[in-house]
C-alpha cells in the first residue's frame, strides 16, 4: 500500500431516499493504491456509498474528498473515478472492442490512438486478441472482463467495483478474485470493491468497511476484522461465531473471570477492554479455537463437559456440535482432524470435553440482536 493513506476521504457522509437513511454519516479514509472493500449484506448502503464517490448520488450531508479536493460538485466524467457496475452491462449489439471503446466516447480520441487503448485496456484483461468478438459469444468471466477493461481503458486513479463478481460461478469466481488483484497491484490503483461475501472481501483487501444498516461498523484488516472484532454484528457477520452472555466476576491485571451461562467459571484476556466487576457483556469463541477431547486434557484455561451432538466430516476440516448443559444452543467446534482424540471419530453422543486458552475469548459489549 502507498504512502498517503487518505487518498480518497468519507466524511460523515449520509444520504437518505425519503424516510430510508441509505448511508448514515460514514467516515473511512482509503489509501492510495490500496484494494479497500465495503462488505455488508443486501441494502446495508453499499451501492449507494459507492455511486456516491462515482458522482452518479449526491450526499445529503458530509463531502467526498479525492486527493484532497472535495469532488460534491463534480459529474462523474471529471472524477478520477470509474465504476464497474453491480450488473455488468456490456452492450450485445457491439462486437468486444466497441464494447471497450464506449468508455472513451468522452475523450474523442483519433481512431488509430482509440485502438492503441483499446487494444492496451483488452490486453490488461487478458482479452488481447477478442476485440472482434461478439459479446454474446463470451463466457460470464470474459464479459466481466470487458466491463473492467471498459472501465480502465480511462486510466482512473479510482476504480469503483459493485459486485463485479457476483454473478459467476464460485470456481471462475475464484480465479478471477486471484486476476483482480493481481491486476491491481501491477496497476497500482486504488480499488473500492464491493461484496457481501466475507471469504472474497478477506481474500482480497488491504482493508475491509463492515457495513450494516448505512453504516460503517469497523474499518479493519481481513485479520484484524476477523479475530479482534469491536461488536456482535460484526462478529456474527464474519464467520462463525459462537456467542455467550457472561458477566464480570473479577478482573485481575490483564485477565477477567467472568460467570458464563452453562460454563460457569470462564477465564479471559482483557486486551485493554476495561471491564468492571458486575458488567453483563458477550463473550465470543470462533469454533476453531475450542479443542474437542474425549477427556479432560490439562493445561487449557478453561474446559467443559459436553455431549456430542452432531458431526460433519468436510474433508479438509470437520464441524461438530456439542451440547452444553444450561445454554440454549450447540457450541460449534471447527477442527482439522476428524478422529479427534487419536480415535477414529466419535460416536454422536459420547461425552466430550471442551478446552480453549484465555485468549481466544473475545469481550464484546451486550447489544440487542
Ligand atoms: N434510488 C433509490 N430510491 C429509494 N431507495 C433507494 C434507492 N437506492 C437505494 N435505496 C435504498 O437504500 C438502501 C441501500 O441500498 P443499496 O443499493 O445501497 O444497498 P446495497 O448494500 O448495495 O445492497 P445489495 O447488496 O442488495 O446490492 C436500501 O434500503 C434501498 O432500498
Ligand atoms: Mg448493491
Amino acid at each position: 500500500m502507498a504512502g498517503d493513506d487518505s487518498y480518497l476521504r468519507i466524511e460523515r457522509v449520509t444520504k437518505r431516499f425519503g424516510a430510508v437513511v441509505a448511508v448514515d454519516a460514514v467516515d473511512i479514509s482509503i489509501g492510495a493504491g490500496e484494494f479497500f472493500s465495503l462488505l455488508g449484506p443486501s441494502g446495508c448502503g453499499k451501492t449507494t456509498l459507492l455511486r456516491m464517490l462515482a458522482g452518479f448520488e449526491t450526499p445529503d450531508e458530509g463531502e467526498v474528498y479525492i486527493d484532497g479536493q472535495p469532488v460534491s460538485g463534480q459529474p462523474p466524467h471529471l472524477r478520477p473515478t470509474n465504476m464497474v457496475f453491480q450488473n455488468y452491462a456490456i452492450f450485445p449489439h457491439l462486437n468486444v472492442a466497441r464494447n471497450v471503446a464506449y468508455g472513451l466516447r468522452k475523450e474523442k480520441l483519433p481512431r488509430q490512438e482509440e485502438d492503441r487503448r483499446v487494444e492496451e485496456a483488452l490486453e490488461m484483461v487478458k482479452l488481447g486478441g477478442y476485440g472482434d468478438r461478439r459479446s454474446n459469444e463470451l463466457s460470464g468471466g470474459q464479459r466481466q472482463r470487458v466491463a473492467l477493461a471498459r472501465a480502465l481503458i480511462r486510466r482512473p486513479k479510482v476504480l469503483l467495483l459493485d459486485e463485479p463478481l457476483g454473478a459467476l460461478d464460485k470456481k471462475l469466481r475464484e480465479d478471477m478474485q486471484i486476476e483482480l488483484r493481481q491486476l491491481q497491484q501491477s496497476l497500482g490503483i486504488t480499488f473500492v470493491f464491493v461484496t457481501h461475501d466475507q471469504e472474497e472481501a478477506m481474500t482480497l483487501s488491504d482493508r475491509i468497511a463492515v457495513m450494516a444498516d448505512g453504516r460503517a461498523l469497523q474499518v479493519a484488516s481481513p485479520k484484524e476484522v476477523y479475530n479482534r472484532p469491536t461488536s456482535i454484528t460484526v462478529a456474527d457477520f464474519i464467520g462463525q461465531m459462537n456467542f455467550f452472555e457472561a458477566r464480570v466476576s473479577e478482573t485481575a491485571g490483564e485477565e477477567a473471570v467472568l460467570d458464563a451461562a452453562g460454563f460457569g467459571r470462564m477465564r479471559a484476556k482483557l486486551g485493554g477492554a476495561a471491564l468492571q466487576p458486575g458488567a453483563s457483556i458477550v463473550a465470543a469463541l470462533r469454533p476453531e479455537k475450542l479443542t474437542l477431547s474425549p477427556a479432560r486434557s490439562d493445561g487449557a484455561a478453561n474446559a467443559v463437559e459436553g455431549v456430542l451432538e452432531a458431526a460433519a466430516y468436510l474433508g479438509d476440516r470437520s464441524h461438530f456440535h456439542v451440547r452444553v448443559a444450561g445454554l440454549e444452543r450447540p457450541v460449534a467446534v471447527a477442527a482439522q482432524d476428524w478422529a479427534v482424540g487419536g480415535g477414529d471419530g466419535l460416536d454422536e453422543g459420547a461425552p466430550v470435553w471442551l478446552t480453549w486458552d484465555n485468549d481466544s475469548v473475545i469481550l464484546l459489549e451486550s447489544e440487542r440482536r
